[in-house]
């Protein structure tokens, strides 16, 4: 039929406009069949376009989905399959490990609008390379206004994640989080964690409850409210929206250990009717809820167990033993020492355990992990190191110990090394003086605060 009509446009032409030249000639012919495929078969052209065009597209996809190609992606794939996970599990591995939501998979992160960011982003023992993006993520801080969550605050924003703060302002302070004041990636909401609150996230940090003695045992039926209702909560709002749930657990959870030092396996020596059992029965008690959701409900719960932790932001006149002898030594009084001072802890800076607590949260593994510093001092090599930072003139005074105070403490941290990638890198002498210029600020208040110098 072509040919045909191809012929009859041929008689079209008056006979003298046809080309007469061999040349012209040649050229007719090598343009002919292009046009013909252009007007003629245009619309057989268009559709090869458009399979060509959809060929390349699928051919691409793999790239686009598992661009970030040094994240083990496998591995959590391979997980999923084994531990039958529902739609939780692919989320999470959508949300923090695979940068770029074109999976195919549930990733609430579109619920919240994405904000990406650019730069080296670590998750758990892998790193994602300069010019890959990472989807931001929502994040909740329970108890971020204090100590150590408002540091954790500090990185998240940093990381370029959106984050809310909940808190009651027990012990925690405004002043800890204001920096942020202003920027639209950051929230502060009083609310006590006691009541269910309802936010859409993607992951949750729940440090939400007291952390020193003064504080855990100033009203211990709210402790272990706030421990074990407080919990329940969050681990419901987990549930519901399908966030992962991060606990910070204690080393108190050990009691007064019968093993030194202490590994994950071991379940403790602890006084369930004593005046810290508040805090350390709440705080095991927390753990047996995630624990029970995670299994139950398939929560996707981690859980650390923090050593002692001192640095920038903490509470002065806690009676943590090292912001009690760093006030003490700054205001010229006698650095007090409970028992005979053999007692010994292990001393963690800030910037190490949020380090952990991230890589904790990013990884793949649920625990518990130990998060502390090995180095272990007793209370009287302490007081010789705060003397040696602030004033080798100090005076030590002996005091009678309180009841259940443990008399040894240190971390085994072999399987946060081991599965995590991480150990604690600053020293007590490195970490120190960074809080006592933060103390010595905010006691005589001519200095502008400190914030997180190490990190
Ligand atoms: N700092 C350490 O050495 C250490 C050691 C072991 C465990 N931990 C755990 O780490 C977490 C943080 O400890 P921290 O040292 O930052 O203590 P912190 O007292 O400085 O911070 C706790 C925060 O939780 C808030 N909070 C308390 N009860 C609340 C409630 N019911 N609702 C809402 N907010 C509430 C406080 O206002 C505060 O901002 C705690 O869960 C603690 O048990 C800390």
């Amino acid at each position: 039929m072509s040919s045909l009509s191809l012929s009859h446009r041929r008689h079209e032409f008056p006979r003298d406009t046809l080309p007469q030249t061999p040349k012209a000639r040649k050229q007719w012919e090598w343009t002919r069949p292009v046009q013909y495929l252009l007007k003629e078969q245009r619309l057989l052209f268009v559709f090869v376009g458009m399979a060509f065009a959809s060929a390349l597209f699928f051919l691409q996809q793999p790239q686009h989905r598992f661009g970030s190609t040094v994240v083990d992606t496998s591995k959590h794939r391979a997980a999923a399959l084994s531990e039958r996970r529902d739609i939780n599990y692919y989320k999470d591995a959508a949300s923090s490990e695979l940068f770029g939501n074109s999976l195919g998979v549930y990733d609430s992160s579109e619920l919240f609008g994405k904000q990406q960011h650019m730069g080296i982003i670590s998750t758990a023992g892998a790193k994602v390379p300069l010019g890959l993006k990472r989807t931001a993520l929502r994040v909740v801080v329970t108890g971020g206004a204090g100590f150590v969550g408002s540091h954790l605050v500090d990185k998240l924003i940093a990381r370029g994640d959106s984050v809310i703060v909940v808190d009651n302002f027990f012990t925690g302070r405004k002043e800890n989080v204001m920096h942020h004041f202003g920027n639209p990636r950051f929230e502060l909401i009083r609310h006590d964690v006691v009541e269910p609150l309802l936010l859409e996230v993607d992951q949750i940090y729940h440090l939400a409850c007291p952390a020193s003695p003064v504080h855990y045992k100033f009203n211990p039926v709210k402790t272990i409210k706030t421990n074990v209702v407080g919990t329940l909560n969050m681990l419901g709002l987990a549930k519901r929206v399908g966030a992962r749930f991060l606990l910070t657990s204690t080393s108190e959870v050990y009691g007064d250990p019968l093993q030194h030092p202490q590994k994950e396996e071991y379940w403790g020596n602890v006084n369930p009717i004593g005046v810290r059992s508040c805090y350390d029965e709440g705080k095991r008690t927390a753990e047996t809820l995630a624990m029970d959701y995670h299994r139950g409900d398939s929560v996707n719960v981690r859980i650390a167990r923090i050593f002692n932790t001192y640095g920038p932001r903490m509470c002065i006149d806690d009676g943590r033993v090292v912001s009690n002898f760093v006030a003490q030594a700054l205001r010229k009084e006698p650095l007090t020492v409970y028992g005979d001072g053999k007692q010994t802890r292990s001393f963690q800076y800030v910037a190490d355990l949020v380090d952990g607590l991230m890589r904790l949260m990013e990884g793949e593994h649920v625990g518990p992990f130990n998060l502390g510093n090995p180095g272990e001092f007793t209370m009287l090599e302490l007081a010789e190191v705060v003397k040696e930072v602030i004033d080798p003139a100090a005076k030590i005074e002996f005091h009678e110990n309180t009841a259940d105070d443990p008399h040894k403490r240190k971390p085994d941290i072999t399987k946060a090394k081991d599965l995590l990638g991480w150990e604690p890198k600053v020293s007590l002498r490195e970490g120190l003086p960074h809080m006592v210029s933060d103390f010595r600020n905010r006691i005589f208040g001519d200095q502008k605060e400190e914030s997180s110098p190490l990190e």
